[in-house]
């Protein structure tokens, strides 16, 4: 009989994998992950791709936004993930201008991530002058992952966070951009908050695959953020997230139920302490009414 694989005989998914997978028509998971615990929940679920969103400053960090993510955080939040993650690609995002300013600062930024923070890709936002970015990390041979339609780095701009795409104009610039991200040689592409028939229309005309957050059915996957998907969250949440459990309300449960058992004096119990021997707590007990010094122990010298 032989022994089922270990963890550490799970093996990375590859680029050419996941680019088999829309050809197949098998649907991508997506989760992202910001520490080892998350990064490990993910990796035991067998989703196929990790996201070390720059959400992170948001739901870990506590931001009102994704900008003030810096380069420092999001490297630490990623090796973490790294550390948890053996079959699932790990992506880091770029965090808001570390790319947006030259190729050059992509490339340090990118390379960071791979070397520092053992991702296997990043992820930008947006096209246009991002597209020269992701030829320039694509020529390095560092795989990219685009990110169109709604993209948090810019929600200010583009009039807060909400749906993008929703006029013809709007949504063939979207189809032009993603073609042109495609073009520029990025592999992934997430579509977020897009109409559904045009993330469709998207996925059907791209060859890489793409992965839909709030972009409907039609997408080669889905992603969700890992806080909103387990409720660990506070406030409402976007229509387009499915909440699968309570654990914040879980959370806050035990917690309380805890402190009113150390209050009430319930905690710790018995079971929860170590013990000492008869002899040696006499012994000890001996000495502190001696008022031995610490290492005069010898019973006869002290009595
Ligand atoms: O930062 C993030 O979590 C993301 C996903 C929402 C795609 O970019």
């Amino acid at each position: 009989m032989t022994t089922p694989p270990g963890p550490e005989a799970a093996r990375r998914l590859t680029l050419q994998e996941i680019a088999q997978a829309k050809r197949d028509g098998r649907p991508l998971v997506m989760v992202t992950a910001y520490d080892y615990p998350s990064g490990r929940i993910a990796e035991r679920a067998g989703v196929d791709l990790v996201l070390v969103g720059d959400s992170g400053a948001m739901t870990v960090l506590g931001h009102s936004s994704t900008v003030p993510a810096t380069m420092d955080e999001m490297l630490m939040l990623t090796a973490a993930v790294s550390r948890a993650c053996r079959r699932a690609l790990v992506i880091a995002d770029l965090p808001f201008m570390s790319y947006q300013v030259s190729d050059e600062d992509a490339l340090r930024a990118a390379g960071r991530f791979l070397k520092e923070a053992s991702a296997q890709a990043v992820k930008l936002e947006g096209a246009g002058p991002m597209l020269a970015r992701i030829r320039a990390l694509a020529g390095a041979g560092i795989p990219v992952v685009a990110h169109l339609g709604l993209t948090p780095q810019t929600a200010t701009s583009q009039g807060g966070y909400r749906a993008q795409g929703k006029t013809a104009q709007a949504a063939l610039r979207l189809l032009h951009d993603a073609h042109a991200a495609e073009a520029a040689g990025a592999f992934l592409l997430v579509l977020e908050a897009v109409p559904a028939p045009v993330a469709e229309r998207i996925t059907h005309e791209l060859r890489i695959p793409t992965i839909g957050i709030g972009a409907g059915a039609g997408c080669d996957g889905q992603v969700l953020v890992f806080h909103d998907l387990l409720g660990l969250g506070e406030g409402p949440l976007p229509r387009f997230v499915e909440q699968y459990a309570s654990l914040g309300d879980d959370a806050v449960q035990a917690v309380t139920r805890y402190a009113d058992d150390v209050r009430e004096r319930r905690f710790p119990q018995e079971r929860h302490t170590y013990a000492i021997s008869e002899e040696e707590l006499e012994h000890f007990q001996r000495l502190v009414e001696a008022g031995s010094p610490v290492g005069a122990d010898d019973e006869d010298g002290v009595l």
